[in-house]
């Protein structure tokens, strides 16, 4: 695989970053997933914009601009003959040489830059998409600032592997009651024709996927209201999904081992599922 790392591509095992990184010291940096669908990049001035809003809100100057943050994207898949697939792409606040809580200084200090491809033969004709995903319900324990795309990914790691102790796929998230999001996607419901998904805010990631969903839902007359909802009204659903660039709408079919509606994929699920690959290819 070929990588880049601060303005070169290099073989992956040539690419290194400094044991003082930020990123790797203290998770002080952000990221972005961008999926690759025959060739193309789904959704890139999202991801683009979103990246720029976290570094924003982190103090992290932005290194590259949105051209070429487009061109290093399209090089690796290029440079990796991605058909389908992801790229991964990392910045953090750099490696000052030390360790120190305060932030170093902008001008001494740059960010470090990393990019790398993800191979997915198949992603968006996975069988998954038919059976649907169980998930588990935790806690949501992680910092204040989830509308922050930023490293710190210990705690939706760890709710992944709860998931898969028991015997489940992910792990829908709880705050006070209500259904924040997934280990690593969107979280919605559908309730007699109406698609629920909690409201934006600094509780959430302000998902890519979710945007274009809810855009495409629109464009199709189906109902959507934003808004948090309950684990119970979750259980009462007649259907549920998540959305991610990497899995785009993936139906979930049992929740805490009970099944939500039938047990199987939805007619709104299904559908929203073709929408999204059609208009996204
Ligand atoms: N995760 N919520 C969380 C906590 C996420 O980590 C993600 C994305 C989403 C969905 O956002 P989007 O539609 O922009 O991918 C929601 C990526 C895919 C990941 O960590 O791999």
């Amino acid at each position: 695989r070929t990588v880049y790392v601060n303005g070169s591509y290099l073989p992956e095992d040539q690419a290194s970053v400094s044991i003082f990184d930020r990123g790797f010291l203290m998770a002080d940096g952000v990221y972005e997933v961008t999926s690759v669908l025959d060739g193309k990049l789904i959704d890139f001035a999202g991801h683009a914009r979103r990246l720029q809003r976290s570094l924003s809100e982190l103090d992290i100057e932005n290194p590259l601009s949105d051209d070429e943050w487009l061109t290093i994207h399209r090089e690796l898949v290029r440079l990796n003959d991605i058909d389908q697939g992801m790229i991964y792409l990392q910045v953090t606040r750099g490696a000052p040489g030390d360790r120190d809580f305060a932030f170093p200084d902008p001008a001494v200090t740059k960010p470090t830059v990393v990019l790398f491809t993800q191979n997915k033969p198949g992603l968006a004709d996975t069988p998954m998409a038919q059976k649907g995903l169980k998930v588990i319900s935790i806690e949501d324990i992680r910092w204040g600032r989830r509308d922050i795309k930023t490293v710190q990914l210990l705690y939706p790691s760890m709710g992944k592997m709860m998931a898969k102790k028991a015997g489940a796929d992910d792990a829908w998230m709880t705050e006070d009651g209500f259904v924040t999001e997934g280990t690593s996607n969107n979280a919605y419901i559908v309730k007699g024709g109406r698609i629920i998904t909690r409201h934006l805010g600094n509780e959430i990631l302000h998902g890519i996927t979710r945007a274009a969903v809810l855009k495409f839902a629109a464009e199709a007359q189906m109902e959507v209201e934003e808004r948090s909802f309950t684990l119970a009204e979750a259980a009462d659903a007649d259907e549920a999904f998540i959305t991610s660039a990497s899995m785009f709408v993936m139906p979930v079919v049992e929740l805490d081992g009970a099944a939500i509606g039938t047990g199987k994929p939805g007619p709104v699920a299904t559908r929203l599922r073709e929408i999204y690959l059609d208009e996204s290819r």
